[in-house]
């Protein structure tokens, strides 16, 4: 694709002009910036100015639209060489393949890689989550304002224009979106991607003086803080990966809202403060983990997959605090993950200014033995609010919640990513030991103290099963494991209760075992 005449002297302009860079990045931010930077730069294709599809096993070929947005900022931060000229064309193909047709339910979202057939021909039927992402309006919208207040001033005018319109289509596609209607559960509690709709269509509501969308912010946003300010807590609880993105886009609410009425704006500083003020002490920095319990994880270890939060960690106090141990990031599980990093490093050094030290205290080393109480509620999953209580020591922790809900796995009713009681250990070794329940039942009544948890079924009867995810021993350590004394570096006694004490042992392998792998 050749640019065209008018940009060629427009980047002819620019480049006279000394280059411009949204933010100078500290040692901690630069670092997280140069890694992911130095991965994208092998992974980008400029034949067809896409990323290829890195991570996801069966996509050898394919590029990938959402981190291809992510790449784009890091460009125009780093904007050296092409730098400028690719991260156009990236703009101008990712909206150039928008959804343009009104009456479709996913009007105005992006396509989830670029060679995919249109959604809904027979040969591609509309598949929400699946075939279509509605959750991609809310990355790739948050990530469009990102480039237009720190870069815009590097883009030629009608590119500016295009990302303008490209919101605009995005909001509005996004307002169809009405939790338990048409496959959607977009309903406050989904605190990630409602918080991405809130921030997208405030601020663009307001930047194109369009009451009726500024309006509607407003509106997302009191009812997400209706929820939130139950117990200062999100609603999608200490999720490693969302809890990350929730932080992501209240940044950008709190750096190009606050100034105006905008709700989110005005209330994003002190949410940020409040959701670090829980995770930092849900953090052991001896684990490089938050103790459970999570909604909704990709692992149960934070030094074998990568999770958004441990990114925010990486560019406020270091990557040597979260990943140290760990082998390289393309050999984690969710590595793609990773690809958002550009974005939070440009973010950080504004994000970093809104924390007090005693957050990042916190986050370098363990204050000491201490247990968190809280509360935090998701409907229409919950009934009622669930209480969480977790106690940490320093190398070990035991973290669960209480609820009564609608359905098994929590909100978003996936066993495989609900965990609400977790034990996580310090390994002779240096390695992190786990188990977590597996949800089967929709109560549970819970509490810990220091050693010891406590699980009770309300709705139980004889049928019921206490299932645990459990660590495989690291090697050099016990090769099998048969019950409870086998498990490496930790002593695990049963002291009561109505459940049978002795395990039945299932093991879930890469290839073979008993059971299918889970995360
Ligand atoms: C926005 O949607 C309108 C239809 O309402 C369409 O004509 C226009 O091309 C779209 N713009 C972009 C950038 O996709
Ligand atoms: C106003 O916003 C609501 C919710 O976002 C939307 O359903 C409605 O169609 C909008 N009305 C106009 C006139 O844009
Ligand atoms: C929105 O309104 C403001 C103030 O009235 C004005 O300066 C600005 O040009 C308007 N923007 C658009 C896109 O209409
Ligand atoms: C809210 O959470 C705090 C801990 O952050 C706890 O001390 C307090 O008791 C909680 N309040 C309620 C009503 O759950
Ligand atoms: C935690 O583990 C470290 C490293 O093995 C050890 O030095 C320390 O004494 C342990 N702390 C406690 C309280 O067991
Ligand atoms: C949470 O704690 C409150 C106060 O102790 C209690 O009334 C409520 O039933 C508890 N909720 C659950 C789901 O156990
Ligand atoms: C759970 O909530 C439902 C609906 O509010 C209520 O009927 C039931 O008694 C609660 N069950 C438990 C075990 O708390
Ligand atoms: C465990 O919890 C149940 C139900 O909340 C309670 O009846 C029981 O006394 C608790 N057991 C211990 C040892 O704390
Ligand atoms: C035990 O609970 C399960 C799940 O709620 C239910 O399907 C089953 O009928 C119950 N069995 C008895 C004997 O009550």
């Amino acid at each position: 694709m050749l640019p065209s005449a008018n940009w060629i002297l427009g980047l002819g302009l620019l480049s006279a002009a000394s280059v411009v860079r949204s933010a100078e990045l500290s040692g901690h931010a630069q670092t997280l910036f140069d890694q992911s930077m130095m991965i994208q730069d092998e992974i980008y294709d400029p034949e067809v100015s896409y990323l290829r599809y890195f991570y996801f096993p069966l996509a050898a070929g394919p590029h990938e639209t959402r981190s291809t947005v992510w790449h784009s900022i890091g460009l125009l931060q780093r904007n050296q060489g092409n730098d400028l000229f690719e991260a156009v064309k990236i703009l101008e193909n990712v909206i150039g393949d928008q959804e343009k047709d009104t009456s479709l339910q996913w009007y105005g979202d992006y396509t989830v890689y670029p060679e995919q057939p249109t959604v809904g021909t027979p040969a591609y039927a509309p598949v929400i989550y699946n075939s279509w992402d509605p959750n991609w309006r809310g990355f790739i919208g948050t990530a469009l304002i990102v480039i237009y207040e720190e870069f815009g001033s590097l883009l030629p005018p009608n590119v500016q224009d295009l990302i303008l319109e490209s919101l605009y289509n995005n909001t509005v596609g996004d307002s169809y979106r009405v939790g338990g209607v048409d496959g959607d559960n977009l309903y406050p509690a989904y605190s990630n991607a409602w918080l991405m709709r809130t921030v997208a269509t405030s601020w663009t509501g307001r930047k194109l003086n369009d009451s009726n969308m500024t309006t509607s912010g407003d509106v997302y946003a009191q009812e997400f803080l209706n929820l939130f300010d139950i117990n200062g807590t999100l609603p999608e609880f200490n999720g490693p990966t969302y809890a990350g993105v929730s932080l992501y886009a209240l940044t950008i609410a709190a750096k190009y809202l606050s100034s105006t009425s905008s709700v989110i704006g005005q209330n994003a500083e002190r949410v940020i403060q409040d959701i670090w003020e829980y995770e930092s002490l849900l953090w052991n920095p001896n684990l490089r983990n938050f103790a459970g319990p999570w909604d909704r994880s990709y692992g149960y270890d934070m030094n074998n997959y990568v999770a958004i939060m441990a990114e925010w960690i990486w560019s406020l106090v270091g990557k040597e605090k979260v990943w140290h141990y760990s082998s390289p990031i393309g050999t984690m599980t969710h590595a793609d993950d990773f690809e958002i990093a550009p974005v939070i490093a440009v973010l950080s050094e504004f994000h970093k200014t809104l924390l007090p030290n005693s957050i990042l205290h916190r986050l370098r080393s363990f204050i000491g033995e201490h247990t968190y109480t809280g509360q935090t509620y998701a409907p229409p999953a919950d009934y009622e609010p669930r209480n969480i209580s977790t106690w940490l020591s320093a190398n070990l922790t035991i973290g669960t919640d209480s609820f009564n809900q609608s359905v098994v796995g929590g909100y978003s009713e996936d066993s495989t990513s609900f965990s609400p009681s977790v034990v996580q250990w310090l390994r002779p070794g240096g390695s992190i030991g786990y188990f977590n329940l597996y949800p089967t039942e929709t109560a549970l009544q819970a509490s810990v103290s220091p050693y010891a948890l406590n699980l009770t079924y309300p709705l139980g009867n004889e049928t019921s099963t206490f299932t645990f995810v459990l660590a495989s021993n690291p090697l050099g350590a016990k090769r099998d494991i048969f019950g409870l004394e086998d498990v490496d570096g930790l002593n695990i006694e049963v002291v009561g209760g109505s459940a049978n004490p002795v395990p039945e042992v299932s093991f879930c392998g890469l290839v073979g075992g008993t059971c299918d792998i889970v995360q």
